[in-house]
């Protein structure tokens, strides 16, 4: 059975001071069996939430928003794969914003994924449509480029092992209040571990977990978690409000039982 994954989202917000406060009411919060648990604060406030959640919870895992698509050299202001290790144990790649603000291609993608499981860091890969593709009838299209173009030169059986975890956040539903519809995400779902299976990926692709993110709260939880296909949340906004992720994790403690993961 696919692991039940909720990752937390904070993108820029927080800081070094508070970041550690905040991990610590999350994870007292959402204590739930069978659920995997990923926080992805900025990157200064990943010493400090390592440290709360050592304390505090170590079942809950601490992940970076993003990571440079080379090893080492002459990258001002970069961060790169081995850089992380001891700090965090997951990694954001591909996100919208990074995409929109940052200019990432498939490819560039592609890389940091290589760098991520070559550090022995387990990869979320952010997949989804902008609203006119979705308009167009093309959104299925343009999430199986991205994957193509991201995962073409990766060998299926290493990155299945390195844990890899696809986000489908529809970019149109980022932050805007507006979500895809449970059928959607969940057709969705469905094309990507197509896509992986066009891939090569074999039965990989039929393990690898596939979250929907996009206006994510405790309110909508209920309709994603509801399709069989979807294994979790990546969750942005909601995701620096304790009460929120209280109510999402329950959600997602119900899907962990009902597959049998909570020991
Ligand atoms: P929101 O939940 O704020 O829409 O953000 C989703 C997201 O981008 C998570 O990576």
């Amino acid at each position: 059975m696919r692991d039940v994954v909720v990752a937390a989202n904070w993108k820029m917000h927080t800081t070094p001071a508070d970041a550690g406060d905040l991990a610590r009411t999350i994870a007292s919060r959402t204590r739930e069996a069978g659920v995997t648990r990923v926080i992805c604060p900025p990157f200064v406030s990943l010493g400090a939430v390592r440290d709360a959640l050592a304390e505090s919870d170590p079942d809950v895992a601490v992940g970076a928003q993003n990571v440079h698509h080379e090893l080492a050299g002459a990258y001002t202001g970069e961060i790169s794969a081995p850089m992380l290790v001891g700090l965090a144990t997951w990694v954001i790649v591909g996100h919208s914003e990074r995409r929109r603000d940052a200019a990432e291609t498939d490819a560039l993608i592609g890389r940091k994924l290589a760098r991520v499981l070559e550090a022995g860091l387990r990869p979320i890969l952010c997949v989804g449509e902008q609203l006119a593709d979705r308009e167009a009838g093309r959104a299925i299209a343009v999430v199986d480029a991205q994957l193509r173009g991201a995962l073409t030169d990766h060998d299926p059986a290493a990155t299945a092992d390195g844990g890899l975890v696809i986000a489908y956040e529809p970019v149109w539903a980022i932050g805007t209040g507006r979500t895809a519809t449970g059928a959607d995400a969940s057709a969705m779902a469905d094309a990507i571990r197509a896509a992986l299976d066009a891939l090569g990926w074999g039965e990989s692709g039929a393990a690898t977990p596939v979250l929907y993110g996009g206006s994510v709260t405790s309110a909508n939880i209920a309709e994603f978690l509801a399709e069989p296909s979807i294994d979790g949340a990546l969750v942005g906004g909601a995701s620096l409000k304790p009460d929120e992720m209280a109510g999402i994790v329950a959600r997602a403690g119900i899907t962990a039982r009902a597959r049998g993961l909570a020991g």
